[in-house]
């Protein structure tokens, strides 16, 4: 998820490395945590299969997403050989510039607590469901991945000038993005597919914009976090994520 300022966040940062990760220790989920997870994936996994995009639904059957939670070590044996990304556990939301450094370098965070019963359907933060059935399927795909490592060294490269249009195309792409298909208009955004209301709404809502992907479009236009989307950028292929716009 896109970082946003840091406050009143509910993760543990006491223990955390210089560069913001923490280990996972997977033994420590709760039972509770690990049915939270099962009800999560059993409920998003049959929305994906009929909404999200095939590159997706490769990675999930890639990565063995099932019904534990994930060890992250055993998911980057599964990961790395495919597309040179690892995950790594964060306590959850890091500043901007902790953030695309790993991007830059195949590294994607991930949040390593999970949500709660009470929050099935929505939560302030990212959590681990978020970060990881959302954004680490996508990461199995060459060229998704191949985006996502250029979108870190580019926001590395403009420095704090277009951090906020930067930040809108994250938001219009890796986490409320639309493509069209032969198999018709499927979802890859992380946002849209971690979240069963979202999926639907943005594939069926009446009233939703839904435009050609246009990444200066994209990056002058502002969103709200807290509510479905009223609009949304589609792409024809992932391809068009490598071509470089004018972030002017
Ligand atoms: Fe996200």
């Amino acid at each position: 998820m896109k970082p946003a300022p840091l406050e009143n966040l509910r993760g543990d940062y006491a223990g955390m490395a210089p560069d913001w990760t923490v280990p996972q220790h997977v033994d420590l989920y709760s039972d509770e945590d690990q049915a939270v997870w099962r009800l999560l994936v059993e409920r998003q996994t049959t929305l994906a299969r009929q909404h999200a995009c095939d590159e997706f639904l490769r990675g999930l059957e890639a990565l063995g997403i099932g019904d534990a939670i994930p060890d992250f070590e055993e998911i980057n044996a599964r990961l790395e050989p495919l597309t040179g990304w690892r995950i790594v556990g964060v306590p959850g939301l890091i500043p901007d510039t902790a953030f695309y450094d790993p991007l830059a370098h195949r590294r994607f965070p991930v949040t390593i607590w999970i949500r709660t019963r009470a929050e099935l359907d929505y939560l302030v933060e990212p959590d681990l469901f978020h970060d990881f059935f959302g954004h680490v399927p996508l990461l199995t795909d060459p060229v998704f991945a191949d985006y996502m490592q250029a979108y870190g060294r580019r926001a590395i490269a403009a420095g704090l000038d277009n951090i906020h249009r930067l930040a809108r195309l994250y938001w219009f792409t890796v986490e409320f993005g639309l493509i069209h298909t032969a198999k018709g208009l499927k979802v890859y955004g992380a946002g849209i597919l971690s979240s069963a209301a979202e999926v639907k709404h943005a594939i069926e809502g009446q009233g939703v914009e839904r435009l050609p992907f246009a990444p200066a479009q994209a990056m002058d236009r502002p969103y709200e976090i807290d509510r479905l989307q009223n609009t949304y950028f589609v792409l024809d292929d992932f391809r068009q994520l490598l071509d470089r716009p004018s972030a002017h």
